[in-house]
């Protein structure tokens, strides 16, 4: 077993990666004590997977156990899902000793974790992240919330879980579509803070779309160290945080002008190339690595390239109303190396055509 920690005061959780961790976790959670009993949150298709093998460890472990779901997919990530389970939880009699376990992706993940938050005012939750996805990345860092029309993400809140437990064979289920989303943030990693691990990643591109345990695992828990020292420096996303939003801004712009066809995944990975493009322009990044994360990303099977379809005039649009826009003002993480980025709002928009063409 892998154990990382999130050094973050009163709030620190640690992280164990393990192969069949799904069936340990009643074990994991009677020695933790976080809380008396508690309550699953799935979505449809991972509580039919998964769902019972985690009711089951917590049995075996004498805790008591519940299972509430809901339906599957993005539309379901919103105030009407929470409220439903909210009263869930008070038909059941939840109180504050009680916690509650987001099973599943980010999806499962963000709606818990707001959950946990506002349900009489806090109850501790614990992740078990399903997805590639939600293993390198929503899993850890304490951002919680639901969307609403007007955009994604808008409600919500930071609440950090008691432990994230990640078991890598779950993923052997996961749709290969799924899988490529998650990839295109670890090579986010790579870029913004860890040229050995970029590397590592060219070097094993097989072995990880094989799925090969230790591979994987090995990816994992690179990510989830990456993410818990930016979480660890900068919590609620002041500065340093910020750099995780690399290949984000573009990719935001590109999601939305697809009307979210394009996975948000796939989506980083064309804002990720986009915006090394902006990077080469401004003379700070070679043509020669913005050349090899292309590699990397294609040799993965995402996909690189804007598509031809969407219109660039409102992909500018988007990215001036983009909620992390200043006063209509994007900024954008440009690699100065691989490893080493840097982030800035001055780019010419002439840069940000070419990137798009
Ligand atoms: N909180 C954060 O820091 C953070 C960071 C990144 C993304 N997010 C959020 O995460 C969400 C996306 O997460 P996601 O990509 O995991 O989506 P998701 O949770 O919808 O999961 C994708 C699909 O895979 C299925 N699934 C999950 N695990 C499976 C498995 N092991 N085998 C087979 N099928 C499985 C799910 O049922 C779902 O249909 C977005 O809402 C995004 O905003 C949050
Ligand atoms: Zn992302």
């Amino acid at each position: 077993m892998k154990q990382l920690q999130v050094g973050l005061e009163d709030r620190a959780y640690p992280i164990l990666i393990k192969e069949g961790l799904l069936a340990e976790i009643g074990k994991e959670l009677k020695l933790r004590q976080i809380a008396k009993r508690y309550i699953i949150i799935a979505d449809d298709n991972v509580a039919e997977r998964f769902g019972g093998h985690v009711v089951e460890s917590l049995r075996n472990a004498d805790i008591p156990v519940d299972l509430l779901t809901f339906g599957h997919g993005e539309a379901n990530k919103n105030m009407a899902t929470v409220e439903k389970l909210a009263r869930e939880l008070a038909r059941l009699g939840v109180d504050r000793q009680d916690g509650l376990i987001a099973l599943g992706g980010g999806v499962s993940g963000d709606i818990t974790g707001f959950l946990a938050a506002i349900y009489m005012r806090g109850i501790p939750f614990v992740q078990v992240p399903t997805t590639l996805l939600a293993q390198v990345d929503s899993s850890v860092g304490g951002k919680t919330g639901v969307d609403i029309p007007e955009g994604k993400n808008l409600v919500g809140c930071f609440y950090q879980p008691k432990a994230v437990f990640v078991d890598s064979t779950v993923l052997t289920e996961l749709p290969h579509a799924e899988l490529l989303n998650g990839l295109a943030e670890v090579v986010k990693y790579g870029v913004i803070y860890d040229a050995d691990f970029f590397h590592f990643l060219a070097a094993n591109q097989k072995s990880i779309l094989a799925l090969e345990p230790a591979v994987v695992e090995a990816v994992v828990a690179h990510c989830c160290t990456i993410k818990a020292q930016v979480v660890e420096a900068d919590e609620r996303e002041a500065d340093l945080r910020r750099i995780l939003n690399y290949g984000h801004t573009l990719g935001h712009a590109v999601e939305a002008a697809s009307n979210f066809e394009i996975a948000h995944g796939m989506a980083v990975s064309i804002g990720m190339v986009a915006v090394n493009t902006i990077a080469v322009g401004k003379g700070l990044f070679a043509e020669e690595k913005a050349r090899r994360v292309k590699e990397l990303l294609q040799g993965f099977g995402l996909p690189v390239q804007v598509p031809a379809d969407l219109d660039r005039q409102q992909m500018k649009e988007f990215l001036k109303t983009d909620k992390k826009s200043v006063a209509g003002k994007p900024f954008f993480i440009l690699p100065l190396q691989i490893g080493k980025v840097v982030i800035t709002d001055e780019v010419d928009e002439a840069l940000i055509d070419a990137a798009l063409a």
